[in-house]
């Protein structure tokens, strides 16, 4: 019998020796064979769309590296699309798409059962990557949380501040509601149909809760992944979750019992033996090194991947950067934290 992969012991709450590894954004512009696929795809869109060349991409820092796990290459903002808004990329700024900030907006969104004819290539995307994968490595497949993609959908593009959303939560907080609940449902749907293809474990990735405090932490944040994951876990039963509620600070602590997530990803604007002592005793965490250490390497990349390690070893954790790398980054630093994390052993 084979035995179980790492990243699904870690998330099943097992300390291992070695944490197990993978990279946010592995594939990705840092890689230059990533931008050579990404030419022949024309745009980003089209080659989250073409299932052969975003296998490809999802398969290239497996073989360059032999990461322990895949991301599914695809991105948030697809499902948006899926619901009806208009998007696109504009390079070297980022993604653009048609508000919804008036209830007429919302009443042109299609419903969450409709999202999958613009997404049946990314669950092809995980069909082949089911396949073609080596047998150590873990699929996760992914989405946006409902309030991250919601500040995308009402500004239209990327915000500093999510100011937008949060002008429209404050003005009309109905609409604001009907757009996180339908984003909750899409959410569970396209979940759920990655899961069908072959994704073993998934990832709420909530670039932004960050920027919601207290209570609005608590009712949009936190809410919409707990129905999240509740409903996923009852179609999937032992389906593991990772939550990402990147910068949530001090809500990170309960959060994995409040949701019912496997795992939590930290960001690195929590120190590690925090972390440790008051988010990892509720189960596996995943992080969090700053992903600078990408770009400037050296010493204080080691001193700092070791610190990591060593601050987590007696629990469960999948080792990683605090949010994704960046298009600066240079491969060999990447190398240098694997090397680095494999050779400290308990
Ligand atoms: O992690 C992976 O390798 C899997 C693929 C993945 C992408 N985006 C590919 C991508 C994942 C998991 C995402 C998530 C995503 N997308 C998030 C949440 C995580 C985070 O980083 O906070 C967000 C907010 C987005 C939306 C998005 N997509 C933005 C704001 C941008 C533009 C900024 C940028 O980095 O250029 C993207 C584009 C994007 N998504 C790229 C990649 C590889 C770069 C596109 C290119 O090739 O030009």
């Amino acid at each position: 019998m084979m035995a179980e992969k790492t990243i699904l012991r870690a998330l099943k709450g097992e300390a291992l020796p070695t944490p197990p590894i993978w990279m946010m954004r592995q594939a990705g512009r840092y890689l230059p064979e990533y931008r050579a696929t990404r030419a022949q795809a024309g745009d980003f869109l089209s080659l989250c769309y073409n299932p052969e060349l975003a296998a490809e991409v999802t398969l290239q820092p497996i073989r360059r590296y032999g990461f322990d796990a895949a991301i599914l290459f695809a991105d948030i903002l697809l499902l948006p699309q899926a619901l009806g808004a208009d998007l696109w990329f504009v390079t070297g700024e980022g993604p653009r798409l048609s508000t919804i900030t008036t209830q007429g907006d919302f009443d042109a969104l299609k419903p969450a059962s409709e999202v999958h004819d613009v997404l049946a290539p990314v669950y092809e995307t995980v069909k082949i990557l089911s396949r073609e994968l080596p047998k150590d490595t873990t699929l996760i497949g992914f989405a946006g949380a409902p309030w991250t993609v919601a500040t995308y959908m009402i500004a239209g593009r990327g915000t500093p501040d999510q100011g937008p959303a949060h002008a429209l939560k404050a003005e009309n907080r109905a609409l604001f509601e009907a757009i996180l609940e339908r984003l909750v449902e899409g959410t569970i749907e396209y979940l759920s149909k990655q899961v069908e293809a072959g994704a073993e474990c998934v990832k709420l990735f909530d670039s932004w809760a960050g920027s919601l405090k207290g209570e609005d932490f608590d009712r949009y944040a936190l809410a919409p992944a707990k129905r999240i994951i509740a409903e996923l876990k009852a179609r999937h039963p032992g389906l593991p979750v990772i939550a990402f509620p990147r910068e949530a600070g001090e809500k990170y602590v309960g959060f994995a019992k409040a949701t019912g997530a496997d795992c939590v990803a930290l960001d690195n604007s929590v120190a590690p033996e925090w972390a440790a002592a008051n988010v990892q005793i509720d189960g596996c965490v995943q992080g969090n090194l700053a992903s600078s250490h990408m770009v400037t390497g050296g010493e204080a990349l080691v001193r700092e991947t070791q610190r990591i390690v060593e601050a987590f070893r007696g629990g469960p954790h999948i080792f990683n950067l605090g949010h994704g790398i960046t298009p600066d980054a240079d491969p060999e630093n990447v190398q240098l934290m694997i090397d680095t994390v494999r050779a400290t052993r308990a």
